[in-house]
């Protein structure tokens, strides 16, 4: 039998902009569920890619003066720059101008028709092109786009029809027997009152004008963006020709994305999905948005926030524990300088880097740098393996259920506790007295150490190499669960120190 296999997603972005700090939020969430992963063995495809369709991409071409495939292929090249300033290790980028995808949407756009769910009809009512979505007035009776409040545009014009409301009660039956299908459970809850109300047919052609890909069987249209967007999930895949790739990753483990794009995701997917035959994704997994302010960042609220700019003052690891521990799964989250100083200053560069730093020197002046041979009947480590064992549960649970900052939360446990033991045991002072408990002390914390950086793996990739690298372990190849076991360090490892892990950021430095 082969080895278990991890499918996780980002939306792909739209291709009008360079990423900020909100895409950057899924992606890092992603990127950290892909590593986490590949530590406990799954082999993993990590998806990632660029929307570029679409009349609003089409529209920001033109005001740029560029051809629209020359103007995505410039944004593409900024955001794959910006998944790399990130640390984010993608599998595969997917692109909707890619040949090959556009042969998977043909083909799934042919399997949907052959079921009989697509009709064409008179489509008139009013689009938002920023979301290119249309809104029912039922929804918004003042014509503005329920999610980005921007207004409508009215359309008549001839459409496909994609028979959603055939869907009803199907998607009810499969939302009741799958109710961790969407993440967290009030956005399941909501998703599924919307639903019991009522679902209505979609249109999913556009015939007036032709940046897209062509329908099979009337090249006068283009295939609504959203279809050819949800369809890179499979067309990364090698849909329809790749059986192989598609049955071993095919369905997806999990979609992550903000709230925004909830509907598109756990409702209109899994109903085209069905209608083909082939199966939803397993889960569903929307968070809130950072907002400035109160207001969601976006590009055309002019109120981004560029991970380079804060990348470059604070660093990447930073800026990927700053997102996931102020965020809390499914809640919006306001972004200031303030708090992110904060928590690089205090949980960051005072707990974790100081833990490191104190330790390694001590290690240093007190054994020459080599990691010592604990005393053999000192059981002073026993309260650390205790904590150590009952934090491992709690901390593997809150990651699986996507619960990154409860799960970093508990590591800070294990950090503070490790800052506790220096002060509650003094080794400066087991040293004066020649007490052979010193060599006992600091082997528990250089393991309690290393054990921080297991767990801290998925989330600051470079610091915990250059903590492992100032161990000595920097070839250690980290497993879990195994690697959390206690002991482990060998007696003896020659240890480095390195350059500080977070220096400390004056505050003058930092605006807003
Ligand atoms: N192209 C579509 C997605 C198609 S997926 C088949 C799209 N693109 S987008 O560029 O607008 O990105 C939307 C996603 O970006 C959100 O769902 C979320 O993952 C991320 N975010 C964009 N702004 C965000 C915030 N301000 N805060 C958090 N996430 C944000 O929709």
């Amino acid at each position: 039998m082969g080895r278990k296999t991890y499918y996780v997603t980002t939306p792909i972005y739209y291709a009008n902009a360079e990423p900020h700090i909100g895409t950057a939020c899924t992606t890092i969430i992603a990127d950290v569920m892909a590593r986490y992963k590949k530590l406990c063995g799954y082999e993993v495809f990590y998806l990632t890619g660029s929307d570029e369709h679409g009349q609003k991409i089409l529209r920001i071409a033109a005001e740029a003066g560029v051809e629209p495939k020359a103007f995505v292929d410039g944004v593409v090249a900024k955001i794959k720059q910006t998944w790399q300033d990130l640390n984010i290790q993608y599998d595969y980028f997917v692109r909707t101008t890619d040949e090959q995808h556009k042969k998977a949407v043909q083909a799934l756009y042919r399997k949907i028709a052959e079921k009989g769910d697509i009709y064409k009809a008179k489509y008139s009512g009013w689009y938002c092109t920023p979301c290119e979505r249309y809104i029912s007035l039922t929804e918004s009776p003042d014509k503005t786009c329920p999610v980005c409040k921007r207004p409508t545009e009215f359309l008549e014009e001839d459409n496909y029809f994609f028979k959603l409301s055939n869907y009803q009660a199907k998607m009810l039956e499969f939302l009741k027997a799958h109710k961790d299908f969407i993440v967290p459970e009030s956005r399941y809850n909501e998703v599924y009152s919307r639903v019991e109300m009522s679902i209505e047919d979609i249109s999913i052609s556009r015939a007036s004008f032709s940046w897209g890909i062509p329908l099979p069987d009337d090249a006068e249209h283009v295939v609504w963006v959203w279809l050819d967007a949800l369809t890179t999930y499979i067309s990364a895949l090698g849909y329809p020709d790749n059986k192989d790739n598609f049955n071993k990753y095919w369905p997806a483990d999990v979609h992550f994305m903000a709230k925004d794009i909830l509907w598109f995701h756990s409702v209109i997917w899994p109903c085209f999905l069905m209608s083909a035959g082939l199966e939803p994704p397993r889960q569903i997994c929307a968070h809130g948005w950072w907002t400035v302010n109160g207001e969601k960042i976006s590009k055309s609220k002019g109120n981004m926030i560029l991970p380079r700019d804060v990348i470059a003052k604070f660093g990447v690891d930073s800026l990927r524990y700053f997102e996931l521990r102020e965020m809390v799964l499914g809640h919006d989250q306001d972004f200031t300088y303030k708090a992110l100083m904060s928590r690089h200053n205090n949980e960051l560069g005072n707990d974790l880097g100081n833990l490191v730093l104190r330790t390694l020197v001590m290690i240093g002046k007190y054994y020459e740098g080599k990691i010592p041979q604990p005393y053999e009947n000192d059981f002073s480590d026993e309260p650390i393996r205790k904590m150590l064992a009952s934090l491992q549960e709690p901390i593997l649970s809150h990651i699986e259920h996507f619960q990154f900052s409860n799960a970093l939360e508990k590591i800070w446990e294990i950090v503070r506790a490790a800052n506790k033991y220096i002060d509650d045991q003094k080794p400066w002072v087991l040293a004066k007295e020649k007490s052979p408990k010193l060599s006992s002390v600091l082997y528990n914390l250089a393991e309690e150490i290393r054990i921080i950086s297991v767990y801290l793996t998925p989330f600051m990739p470079t610091a915990c190499d250059s903590i492992r690298f100032q161990l000595g372990l920097s070839s250690e190849k980290v497993t879990l669960p195994e690697s959390l076991e206690f002991g482990q360090t060998e007696v003896g490892t020659r240890t480095f120190i390195d350059k500080p892990l977070f220096p400390k950021i004056e505050e003058e430095k930092t605006a807003g």
